[in-house]
């Protein structure tokens, strides 16, 4: 079953059905202030952070789904009949109204099409100013003259989303509302710098700041008590629950049209909200900003563009996969229908990884991440695992404090560095290649030298927080040699404590490879010679101790056990022990061929690969609470989405590209567009998992966007599977590609100079090229660096 498709030409998915299952989601404010909004314009608005500075309040997983949004209606003043532009929250019969929802690049649009009057509500946040608008046309398309009512409807939130949620007795009494001048102003009195505001391009006919004079009790928002009277009680007050409602009546002739503009701002009527009204009332700057963040996409995206024989690979590469990652980069886990408030901060490994994915499309951002991550790296070597950057800030550069008039303990930086008992094993060894693929990309080589401080006091340059992160995991190693697995790797479930992560091992060997490209580039000689050491010392270890027989095991307990074993009961074999075993470069030959066999053997769906198998049912604590999880959910035996590139990544080093496509169309949300009863989320956003094959609801996906998994396919496919590979020297070019492709190209721009790539494969091989022209001369292995501005052809010939 079906609920919409993907409109390339306009880089939109279009959901013309809008029933779906569940929520499926936008983002729109690529800077400060967001929105995470549904097919149904529900959803909420904040600014900066979930936690601190919400701006529209949300009933996270409530029904009705999705309430409340932020929503227009339009009255009939003559029949007294209403309905809203998305199909919620009015929910009028399909038969009579037609809905569609266009989710675009940081934008929505709801249009509705229902007794001769055709609507549009496109909702977008500006690159420059902090504020939403709603761009709402209304045509009449009838042969009658019509008197209609619009009305715009959202629901003000208390700016500390625990407050809001808990402590009424403080959240109700602490803000208020006031009319003035065409704008509506959410006040907070005590702290001038959280004001909100809501505007128009109209002088309005009424208003109300009051949610419950708009939607009257007893009533939803399907059933507004003002759209009943045909007006606004033009309400305000000082405490209570705060909506923004301005009402305009509209005349409209047959075939006639206007164009009323809404303004959701953050700051006062005084200091934001006069000079944004006037601002956005000229319709041409409206138009112009929506033009500005279409072309910020566009550049975006043009940087890598690839024209292939799988039309769904093309449409995620060129799109969406590039989207999602970059939302993360931007909002990493902390703003969404599923994170709502209550964890914010950056994730050590999510944002290190995430900022891997888009070092391309977004260097500026992803080189902020890597410096707030580098200060919450700790002297001793480990990264703090959830921290709040804004605690490391320079003092200049900090957000004005949310001073509560309660108590609140004061932050001290001894409390937040929290020591090794809560330290994961990877969280930093991510941050090594992050590091490097962002210089590489960019060309600062001089970023490894300049000097940041460790979260624990003192400072050091890049570089050398690189090396601390490397020698951490080199100390930490149990009785096996193997990395301890600490609080946990990257699997959170797995708590092995002072047992051994053999995923830990493999990236330890992995980062240290990378750096070691770097300290060649630098010309450090001791290092590379003493981390050629460190990284040969790790691999023996690693074929030493975790060999199987079949597949490599994923660790050891504290008392020693095996994990991931054939002889184990359960938990037998671990896709990311296969996966980096191969991917790291340790595994090779004979054992490499053997563990991804494996892999496809055992943990192979036609949803996507297992995380391992078979789940676990009895806990066990010396493994951790991954034997806690129900059967086929999350960490216990789904399948984990993040984890399905790395095998891509593995199959393709093998030279597999007819298994590593079969992994990648697999899981690839594109090709569920049709299958919507069983998977349910959103066709266009990987989601962090999919129910495994031990749940009764198999094939099911759940948790949308905000997931490691966006970087690391767009990584998997234009690094691994079209083989476009910047380095040190040049651009390599290694595509691993189905046999049965033809032919493939890709635009990449690097460096301020184009590479048209076009591969060639007349022998239908999976892997191997047999000749590289570079503007119709011969290069051998990479192709050199070329000047910018230039726009260079490259022929490449597999077999
Ligand atoms: C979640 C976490 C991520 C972790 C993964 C596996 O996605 O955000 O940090 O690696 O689960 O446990």
């Amino acid at each position: 079953m079906k609920y919409g498709y993907f409109d390339d030409n306009n880089k939109e998915y279009v959901i013309d059905r809008p029933d779906v299952p569940v929520s499926w989601t936008n983002y729109l404010g690529v800077n400060d202030l967001c929105t995470v909004i549904s097919h149904n314009a529900g959803g909420y608005s904040f600014y900066k952070s979930t936690e601190h500075h919400r701006v529209t309040r949300f009933r996270q997983n409530g029904i009705p789904l999705d309430r409340p949004g932020h929503y227009v209606y339009i009255r009939d003043d003559e029949t007294g009949e209403y309905w809203s532009v998305s199909w919620q929250p009015t929910g009028k019969d399909f038969t009579k109204a037609k809905y569609i929802c266009r989710h675009g690049l940081s934008y929505s649009k709801f249009q509705c099409s229902y007794n001769d009057i055709e609507a549009e509500q496109t909702l977008f946040i500006p690159l420059g100013d902090d504020v939403e608008l709603w761009d709402v046309n209304i045509k009449n398309t009838g042969s009658k003259p019509r008197k209609l009512s619009v009305f715009s409807y959202l629901e003000f939130s208390f700016h500390h989303v625990e407050i809001d949620n808990q402590n009424l007795q403080m959240s109700l009494y602490a803000s208020g509302s006031n009319y003035g001048d065409g704008i509506i102003e959410y006040d907070f009195f005590y702290e001038p710098w959280t004001y909100h505001f809501f505007a128009s391009n109209f002088n309005p006919d009424s208003y109300d700041c009051v949610r419950d004079s708009f939607i009257g009790n007893y009533r939803t928002e399907t059933n507004p008590a003002a759209l009943e009277q045909g007006r606004c009680s033009n309400s305000s007050e000082l405490g209570g629950n705060h909506c923004g409602s301005l009402h305009k009546k509209i005349f409209l002739q047959p075939g006639e049209n206007n164009r009323l503009i809404f303004m959701l701002g953050v700051g006062s009527r005084e200091e934001k909200g006069k000079a944004i009204k006037q601002k956005y009332s000229n319709l041409q700057a409206v138009d112009s900003a929506f033009e500005d963040l279409k072309n910020y996409w566009i550049k975006k995206t043009s940087i890598f563009q690839c024209k292939t024989p799988h039309k769904g690979l093309d449409t995620m590469i060129n799109i969406w996969t590039l989207y999602q990652a970059e939302t993360c980069v931007v909002w990493s886990r902390f703003g969404s229908f599923v994170e709502v408030g209550g964890r914010v901060g950056l994730g050590y490994r999510d944002t290190s990884q995430d900022v891997m994915g888009v070092v391309h499309s977004n260097p500026e951002k992803t080189k902020f991440r890597i410096i707030q991550l580098l200060r919450g790296h700790t002297s001793m070597g480990y990264g703090l695992h959830l921290f709040d950057p804004d605690v490391f800030e320079p003092a200049e550069n900090k957000l004005p404090g949310v001073k509560l008039p309660t108590v609140v303990p004061k932050q001290n930086i001894a409390d937040i560095v929290h020591g090794m008992e809560d330290v994961c094993s990877d969280d930093a060894l991510w941050l090594v290649a992050s590091i490097c693929e962002w210089v590489i990309e960019n060309g600062e080589l001089n970023f490894f030298d300049r000097v940041i401080p460790y979260a624990d006091g003192g400072e050091g340059t890049v570089y050398e927080h690189i090396k601390k992160i490397l020698d951490f995991s080199a100390k930490y190693i149990g009785a096996n040699g193997i990395c301890q697995g600490l609080r946990a790797d990257w699997n959170d479930c797995l708590n092995l404590g002072g047992g051994e992560s053999a995923m830990v091992s493999f990236q330890h060997y992995w980062a240290i490879e990378i750096f070691i490209d770097s300290a060649k580039q630098l010309g450090r000689k001791d290092d590379v010679i003493k981390y050629s050491k460190m990284a040969a010392k790790v691999k023996v270890a690693c074929e030493k101790e975790l060999w199987d027989g079949e597949w490599y095991i994923r660790g050891f307990t504290k008392k020693g056990i095996k994990i991931g074993t054939n002889k184990s009961e359960e938990g037998k074999i671990f896709l990311n022990a296969q996966s980096w075993a191969v991917y790291s470069g340790v595994a090779s030959g004979e054992r490499a061929e053997k563990c991804m066999d494996a892999v496809d053997k055992n943990l192979y769906s036609s949803y996507g690969i297992h995380l391992v198998l078979p789940a676990y049912s009895k806990p066990n604590d010396d493994i951790g609470y991954i034997t806690r999880v129900y059967k086929g959910i999350k960490e216990n035996a789904s399948i984990f989405s993040h984890p399905n590139p790395w095998a891509v990544i593995a199959e393709c080093k093998l030279g597999h590209g007819n298994t590593a496509m079969k992994f990648y169309d697999s899981i690839l949300p594109y090709n569920q567009n049709d299958i919507i009863e069983i998977r349910q989320a959103e066709p266009y956003s990987y989601c962090q998992f999919i129910m495994g094959k031990d749940h009764s609801a198999h094939g099911r996906a759940r948790h949308p966007w905000l997931t490691g998994t966006a970087a690391w396919f767009y990584t998997a496919v234009t690094k691994y599977i079209l083989g476009i590979q910047p380095s040190y020297n040049g651009l390599k070019i290694d595509p691993c590609i189905p046999s049965d492709w033809n032919e493939f190209e890709v635009e990449r721009k690097w460096r301020g100079a184009i590479y048209k790539i076009k591969v060639k494969n007349p022998e239908g091989v999976e892997k191997g090229v047999k000749s590289i022209l570079l503007n119709g001369k011969n290069v051998n292995g990479v192709i050199p660096i070329q000047d910018k501005g230039t726009v260079n052809e490259v022929e490449v010939i597999m077999g």
